[in-house]
């Protein structure tokens, strides 16, 4: 059984995640997708809430369970008997921040990092742009899932 884990902030998940998801989910026997938690950073969404609209979303996919995560994220992997990491890539700067981080991860343990090309329809969309054109009234439907879209227009209210 090869299992993977998919991390990240997810602070909210959008569609480019769900399309890594999903791909990824494909590749592996299971895939755990871990929000992982930042105590130097407060997000929009609690990881609670994190978790939860992700599970929403990735009910209908076989093996893939979702968790959260404080600290190394190689232990993570480790504890679950993970073989791989998964990252999506939009461009070369994800590059840029993702390369030292999978040498690092692949320095301290034996599980290896993965990197999936972005779906191009989704190369230019980040939690962080999605949140800051909602607060300001733009209309980014069409790039996070609808559940996504309701608790962000809840919190936004
Ligand atoms: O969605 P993000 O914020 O780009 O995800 C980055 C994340 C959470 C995957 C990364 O910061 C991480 O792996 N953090 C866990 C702590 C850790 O293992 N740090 C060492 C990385 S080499």
């Amino acid at each position: 059984m090869s299992k993977a884990v998919c991390p990240g902030s997810f602070d909210p998940m959008t569609l480019g995640h769900l399309d890594i998801f999903r791909r990824a989910a494909r590749l592996f026997d299971s895939l755990v997708i871990t929000v992982v938690v930042n105590p130097n950073k407060r997000g929009m969404f609690t990881i609670d809430e994190r978790v939860a609209l992700i599970e929403e979303n990735v009910a209908d996919l076989p093996g893939v369970t979702v968790e959260s995560w404080t600290g190394l994220l190689v232990d993570y992997a480790r504890t679950v008997g993970a073989v791989a990491i998964v990252k999506g890539l939009r461009n070369s700067t994800d590059f840029d921040y993702e390369q030292p981080m999978a040498s690092m991860n692949a320095h301290l343990t034996e599980v290896d990092t993965v990197f999936l090309v972005t779906d191009p329809k989704y190369a230019f969309v980040s939690s962080s742009l999605v949140k800051e054109v909602a607060k300001l009234g733009g209309d980014i439907a069409e790039l996070i899932p609808d559940n996504v879209a309701r608790s962000l227009a809840t919190k936004l209210a």
